[in-house]
């Protein structure tokens, strides 16, 4: 697309606004406008951007000016909001994950082909550039090729302020869709794309909050590598112990601070008023050292390779070498970068149908949970 693209955001949540920083370093692109149901959030960021501010999707797309659109609202609203920015003619950048059910993925995709419109999930995670310089040093081929994967994450997660449908499985709620989509977004970039089954379980073992709080996901590939993502949101142990005490955003964090608890104490009202002021800064702009979602190791057939706090260690018959990454760049920087590629007409790794790959093994991991099967999954596909 020539000239600037026009951007939109819808929810300005977390996610929402952690968008505001590379929109506004990324020259190609503007922010235009924003839709915002909660007045208070809404005027702050038309205050502290001077974009158009909107009370819903349907009254922004009517802005005159606008290309794309980022929605940043809750998932079970991911499908409602990409078909209407999509029968506006706007190319969509949805976040993870993409929906609740495969079927409304797909509907995603067709709405998108039908526009002619760009469709892409940003996983950012796997955008992080520790798990990207992986993916480049595994398709170089030098050390052979992947055999297993593990990802392994401990956090809070169940315990940070929370809205009652983000803890419901039914509305995209627990850890295996909010934060297994990250994870598994991670595993199949790292293998190639091509997964073959999925034995999982989940987990729901706090009485004071009910929902799937941790999982045990065991993934095959086409190809015979193995991959497992553990999840531990109850916030007992923080996976900083296994990343040089650095955590999801690159920061050192104190070990008084890894993990909370306190939300549990916390009226609904209370606790919808603390996710409201948290999520004005959830999620920073730049940090010091590499983000890091969990601990990821991978097993080549003649070698290892894992983050350090400023990069990756790749483990060879040479020994341990450290190869430092640049932070200048954020994974929402990235995320933007290749949502511009896509428009461009660039073919990109995190199309619709990447992201629906992705969900078909999240949900596939619920199933197996609840049906103690091992289920075949039938929408992979390969890194582009
Ligand atoms: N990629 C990441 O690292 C990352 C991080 C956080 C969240 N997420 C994803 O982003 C999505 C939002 O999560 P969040 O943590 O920002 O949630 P949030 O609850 O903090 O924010 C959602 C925002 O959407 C607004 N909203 C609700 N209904 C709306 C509607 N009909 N129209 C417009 N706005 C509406 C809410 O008022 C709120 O401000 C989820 O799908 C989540 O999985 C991704």
């Amino acid at each position: 697309m020539p000239g600037t693209i026009r951007i939109g955001i819808v929810g300005l949540g977390a996610a929402g606004r952690a968008f505001l920083p590379p929109i506004r370093d990324n020259p190609a692109f503007r922010l235009a406008a924003i839709a915002e149901p909660v007045a208070e959030a809404r005027e702050a960021v038309a205050a502290e951007t001077g974009a158009a501010a909107y009370p819903d999707l349907p009254s922004m797309l009517k802005h005159p000016h606008l290309d794309a659109v980022y929605i940043a609202t809750p998932t079970e609203l991911h499908p409602e909001h990409v078909a209407l920015a999509c029968a506006a003619g706007k190319h969509v950048l949805t976040e993870k994950p993409m929906a609740i059910r495969v079927e409304q993925a797909q509907a995603m995709i067709d709405a998108a082909d039908r526009a002619g419109v760009k469709l892409l999930v940003g996983h950012s995670h796997s955008y992080d550039l520790p798990i990207r310089r992986m993916r480049e040093i595994i398709a170089s081929g030098t050390l052979g090729r992947v055999r297993m994967i593990h990802t392994w994450n401990f956090t809070d997660w169940m315990h940070r302020p929370r809205r009652p449908d983000e803890f419901d499985t039914g509305q995209g709620g627990g850890v295996t869709y909010r934060q297994g989509a990250h994870q598994i977004d991670i595993i199949r970039l790292l293998g190639g794309g091509l997964a073959k089954s999925v034995r999982a379980t989940t987990f729901d073992w706090d009485p004071a909050r009910r929902s799937i709080g941790a999982h045990t996901i065991y993934v095959s590939f086409a190809d015979g590598a193995a991959a497992t993502a553990v999840y531990n949101g109850y916030g007992y142990f923080s996976g900083m112990e296994l990343t040089s005490d650095v955590g999801e955003w690159g920061f050192v964090e104190p070990a008084a601070k890894r993990v909370s608890r306190s939300s549990v104490a916390l009226t609904p009202e209370q606790e919808l008023e603390a996710k409201r002021k948290r999520a004005k800064n959830a999620i920073p702009a730049s940090a010091p050292h590499q983000p890091h979602f969990g601990l990821t190791l991978v097993s080549c057939e003649r070698g290892d390779i894992r983050q350090s706090p400023d990069g990756l260690y790749v483990y060879s018959e040479q020994g341990r070498e450290a190869v430092a990454l640049p932070t200048e760049r954020s994974p929402r920087a990235l995320v933007l970068e290749e949502f511009a590629q896509a428009i461009g007409g660039a073919a990109t790794t995190h199309s619709g149908r990447w992201g629906l790959a992705n969900l078909e093994v999240c949900t596939a991991a619920i199933e197996s949970s609840r049906t103690a099967r091992e289920i075949e999954l039938k929408h992979q596909v390969a890194v582009a």
